[in-house]
């Protein structure tokens, strides 16, 4: 059977239905005339602002995509391998909102939830980092809110990312509007390391010594990871300094198009 085919003998044997007691508990109040209207007048102006922050994170996702496009085709560069964008799920914003005791109001989620639109950005060399990072902040329609420099300073867990929370317009039917977007800057190898090291914080259940060792362990994997992005780019710097000095001749001299 297919993943996605519905299974009733499956859904009555799942582990989580629900108790009489919880039954009772949905019925009385989750499925109440009252939380359904609440539910109704509620959802839209949330659903609204989720996709004012997808419409964000295409602005700023093209914005990528267009200085690739100039690096790539003006100077035979490719810095960015890959883009990955994510609004963040509902139930995370509830946690985090919970967590900071922010008002439960849209106003208080906009100026105080930044990471709601998240664009990663993973980059071939450190450098690329910094310099695809200027490129964005020069750009007059982009208002830089905070950066976190977790390569020159990284956290305790060994993870490196440049962070910048930027605010970029959207241009709606009647307004322009300004949405905080969340950009981290990774190399492939400090991406390597935080997805590895993300999936491998889901066992809590270690005793505290053993976490100890495994937590200096992975500190030490982000030092080695580390220590190979800069071999890396001290390479392809070499490389560059060699292509400078020693210029290709042009295939058909005197022939602009061409050179
Ligand atoms: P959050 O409330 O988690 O968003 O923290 P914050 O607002 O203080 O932001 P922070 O600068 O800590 O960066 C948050 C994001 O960076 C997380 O959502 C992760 O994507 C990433 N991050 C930060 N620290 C780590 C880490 O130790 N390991 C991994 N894998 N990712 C991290
Ligand atoms: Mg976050």
């Amino acid at each position: 059977m297919s993943d996605n085919q519905f299974d009733p003998q499956a859904f009555e044997d799942m582990e989580y239905s629900l108790t009489p007691y919880q039954e009772d508990f949905v019925r009385e109040n989750l499925m109440s005339d009252e939380f359904l209207d609440f539910v109704e007048t509620n959802t839209k102006p949330i659903d609204l602002l989720f996709a004012y922050y997808r419409c964000a994170i295409m602005e700023v996702e093209t914005k990528f995509k267009v200085l690739d496009e100039e690096l790539s085709t003006e100077l035979e560069r490719n810095p960015i391998e890959s883009i990955k964008s994510r609004v963040k799920s509902v139930d995370s914003l509830l946690r985090k909102m919970r967590r900071k005791n922010i008002p439960l109001n849209l106003a208080a989620i906009e100026e105080n939830i930044n990471d709601i639109a998240g664009v990663r950005v993973i980059c071939s060399f450190p450098n690329d980092i910094y310099d695809l990072a200027e490129s964005l902040l020069a750009q007059d329609d982009i208002t830089l809110i905070s950066r976190k420099d977790y390569i020159k300073d990284p956290k305790p867990s060994g993870y490196r990312s440049l962070h910048l929370i930027v605010e970029v317009p959207i241009f709606l039917k009647n307004e322009k509007r300004n949405m905080k977007v969340e950009v981290q800057f990774r190399t492939i190898a400090m991406d390597f390391w935080a997805s590895l090291e993300h999936k491998l914080h889901y066992k809590h259940d270690l005793p505290p010594e053993k976490a100890k060792v495994l937590a200096d362990e992975l500190r030490d994997c982000a030092e080695q990871i580390d220590l190979l992005d800069m071999r890396m780019q001290k390479v392809k710097d070499e490389i560059d300094t060699y292509n400078e000095e020693n210029p290709k001749e042009p295939p058909f001299p005197g022939f602009p198009l061409l050179t």
